[in-house]
């Protein structure tokens, strides 16, 4: 059964006080929630990684996740962190694909199906992102443009590879802008991305992955469209990055 996910990617956000700090804040603010049955994830930078891993402690319920990861085991890659470093400060969480990396990082699917195969050997889960541009939205390219991303990222991968996939659908039009998918265009997406995991491997497979919105999502609207059937959760960028705002995010899906 497919578990609900707040995710928090903080980008090139905070320094190491600061991001301590708002993990500390976000342990303090859930002590007295029910969160049994989500799972909370937040995304510091890489530096900050191990600190806040360290900050968050023996809260188990928060689980962290870093915000990209090179695809080669080890070597010449100036600039670059392994999946085993990533795992050598105890995180076993990754995001790839964010729309901000295909952009602006020259990501493309090939190599986004390299890493992908490479955080799950390195037994990571990965929280794979894709989404349409306006333009594409406005040509009615929008599922085609999801169906040959999710096609060439991922469906290189095995039944049993798909346990350790979280999906997050975001617009790109919709990240940092304030402008939200409505909660019938999420819904409608989302309902298309099983159908499309579904035809390739079944309809089990299809309906235990976590599928995720990430797009402006606001406490003022994430109740509405964390509560669509297909919607899983968030990943949630600007409103992670203070725990009221947070929070108030983990309670909407409750
Ligand atoms: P946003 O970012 O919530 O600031 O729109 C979402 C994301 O980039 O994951």
């Amino acid at each position: 059964m497919r578990t609900k996910i707040v995710a928090g990617n903080w980008k090139m956000n905070l320094d190491v006080d600061a991001s301590k700090q708002l993990a500390k804040d976000i342990s303090v603010d859930i002590q007295n929630l029910e969160t049994n049955n989500t799972r909370i994830i937040i995304a510091p930078t890489a530096t900050n990684l191990y600190p806040v891993s360290h900050q968050v402690g023996m809260d188990t319920r928060i689980e962290l996740a870093a915000q990209n990861m090179h695809q080669a085991k080890n070597g010449a890659f100036t600039g670059e962190i392994s999946a085993e470093m990533i795992r050598s400060v105890g995180v076993t969480n990754v995001i790839l694909g964010h729309s901000e990396r295909r952009a602006y990082f020259g990501e493309h699917n090939d190599t986004l199906a390299e890493k992908v195969t490479t955080a799950l050997q390195n037994k990571m889960e990965v929280i794979f992102c894709f989404g349409e541009h306006l333009k594409q939205r406005q040509k009615k390219l929008h599922f085609s443009t999801v169906l040959s991303q999710i096609n060439e990222g991922l469906f290189h991968l095995n039944k049993e590879d798909w346990k350790h996939i979280i999906l997050a659908y975001e617009p790109v039009w919709a990240i940092g802008t304030g402008e939200t998918a409505t909660p019938e265009q999420a819904q409608e997406m989302h309902e298309y991305i099983r159908t499309i995991i579904s035809g390739k491997y079944d309809k089990e497979t299809a309906q235990n992955v976590s599928i995720l919105y990430g797009g402006s999502v606001k406490p003022s609207n994430a109740k509405e469209i964390f509560s669509q059937a297909d919607v899983d959760g968030g990943l949630i960028g600007g409103a992670a990055l203070n725990s009221t705002d947070f929070v108030a995010l983990v309670k909407a899906i409750q």
